[in-house]
């Protein structure tokens, strides 16, 4: 058994599916919530937040509607994926830019219209395979944030000494906080984990919520 998903975000069919099955579930929720409370604790109200592999818009639309004066841009490469954010995100368009970049190429940052005061992603960057895609993808959110900036990711981690294989974006916690540190933000820390589950592995639990200041 391998804990592995494999998507095809650029098939239209597949990303509605997709965005049904995972419309957000309390522990979903949670990590929002977890998110928020971390973003309010800047103490500022006017700023701009990219978020990495936006796919259908829920943390946009959660985001949005609690924080009034920010503006929004969502980077991802599945113009299906796009297509779902806009129409979800309709009432907010004044506020929101979508970027389509693919984040294994350096370039995306070149492509970020602002250099944001918060960068957040969920569930995206295990789709990223490999543990030096997503330190380079470290490496050049620091390099993108502004100063005094916080960086939030959540997404799905490898368990502590478990046996099961698991696909190679799925990494432990250690390994997460080891490599934001490496690229130079002042700390590091896990916020919280959810749907925490060791007896049952899936593709869809255990997952954590990182929080790295620049
Ligand atoms: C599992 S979905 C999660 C979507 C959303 N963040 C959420 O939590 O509901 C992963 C998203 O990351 C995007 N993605 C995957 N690989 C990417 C890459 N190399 N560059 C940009 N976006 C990517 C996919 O297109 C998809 O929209």
């Amino acid at each position: 058994m391998k804990i592995e998903a494999l998507h095809h975000f650029h098939d239209f069919k597949t990303a509605e599916e997709w965005a049904k099955k995972f419309s957000p579930s309390p522990a979903r929720m949670d990590l929002f919530e977890t998110m928020l409370k971390s973003i309010k604790q800047l103490g500022e109200s006017h700023f701009h937040i990219v978020e990495l592999g936006i796919g259908p818009g829920f943390l946009a639309d959660f985001l949005l509607n609690r924080l009034k004066n920010i503006t929004y841009e969502g980077i991802d490469c599945s113009e299906p994926m796009r297509q779902l954010a806009a129409k979800r995100l309709e009432s907010f368009k004044d506020r929101t830019t979508f970027t389509t970049a693919n984040l294994t190429d350096d370039n995306w940052i070149k492509q970020v219209s602002q250099p944001p005061k918060v960068v957040v992603t969920t569930w995206a960057l295990h789709d990223l395979f490999t543990q030096d895609n997503i330190h380079s993808v470290y490496r050049n959110t620091y390099q993108l944030l502004q100063n005094d900036g916080i960086f939030l990711n959540g997404d799905f981690i490898k368990p502590d000494n478990i046996k099961v294989e698991y696909e190679g974006g799925r990494l432990e916690i250690k390994t997460h906080l080891d490599l934001l540190q490496s690229v130079g933000f002042q700390s590091a820390d896990c916020l919280k984990e959810f749907e925490k589950n060791i007896k049952n592995p899936t593709t869809a639990n255990n997952y954590a919520c990182f929080e790295a200041k620049k």
